[in-house]
């Protein structure tokens, strides 16, 4: 694991787009497509950008495949889609096509939308069980959760190789989310997290003893170990060890 500080989170945004940038690369040269579960939330927006305004000329944009870590349950018109904000800030303005674009069909139930988006992987990877994203993009909620798995939430202790819905209370409201299985099987794991108000959920990320249930991010244990933090100062400022 590696912890990566910045004094901004416009530093730690061009950090991350460029080792966005260099991840896909080798992901391309080494398998022709370089497949990324973004997260949602409002931290990437930044990123998203920057990549689409920076990094165009960086990345063959047409082998890039996008997937969603986890979804809000609305439609896909609705603000508060994580599709949404990534068609608006990245997707669109790098004219990414419809068959690159594997969004949550949110016109489906819940517990539809899931099973159909698991499928959706299965068949992209051609595989039941191993579903290895070359990239997770994850967020940090002051709570201390990421992608849709919440504190004291069913999804935590769900050891399936795949895309959950539940009802979560803390934000009443649905949620799709990638089980931390299916997270911890990519190739390379990143989390974006800046502002004061994240500052106590990293510590206890990353220095509080194993706890899932009250800090689920601890969960993201990628299986080859490949996971890197993109700080601000504000948001590393209760780490003991940086
Ligand atoms: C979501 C995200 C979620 C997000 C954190 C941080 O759908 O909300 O995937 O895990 O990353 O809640 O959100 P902010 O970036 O808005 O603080």
């Amino acid at each position: 694991m590696a912890i990566r500080v910045f004094k901004s989170s416009e530093e730690a945004s061009r950090a991350l787009a460029e080792y966005f940038v260099a991840t896909g690369n080798e992901a391309i040269a080494a398998r022709g497509r370089f497949a990324v579960a973004l997260s949602g939330g409002s931290s990437p927006k930044k990123l998203f950008e920057l990549l689409a305004a920076d990094y165009r000329d960086q990345l063959a944009w047409d082998k890039v495949d996008f997937f969603w870590g986890d979804e809000r349950y609305v439609p896909h018109t609705d603000p508060n889609s994580n599709y949404l904000m990534a068609k608006k800030a990245l997707l669109d303005p790098l004219d990414i096509q419809p068959a690159q674009i594997f969004a949550v069909d949110t016109s489906l139930s819940p517990s539809e939308a899931a099973a159909a988006y698991t499928r959706t992987m299965q068949r992209y990877f051609d595989s039941e069980n191993s579903l290895p994203l070359d990239l997770d993009l994850l967020g940090l909620g002051d709570n201390a959760h990421t992608a849709s798995l919440f504190p004291h939430t069913s999804v935590l202790t769900d050891e399936s190789v795949s895309v959950q819905a539940l009802y979560i209370e803390e934000v009443q409201a649905n949620r799709v989310t990638m089980t931390a299985p299916l997270l911890n099987q990519a190739r390379a794991t990143v989390f974006l997290v800046y502002g004061e108000g994240k500052a106590e959920a990293v510590r206890q990320i990353l220095e509080e003893e194993r706890d899932i249930q009250r800090y689920p991010a601890q969960l993201i244990q990628p299986e080859n170990g490949n996971v890197t933090w993109f700080l601000d100062e504000a948001a590393a400022s209760k780490l003991t060890q940086k």
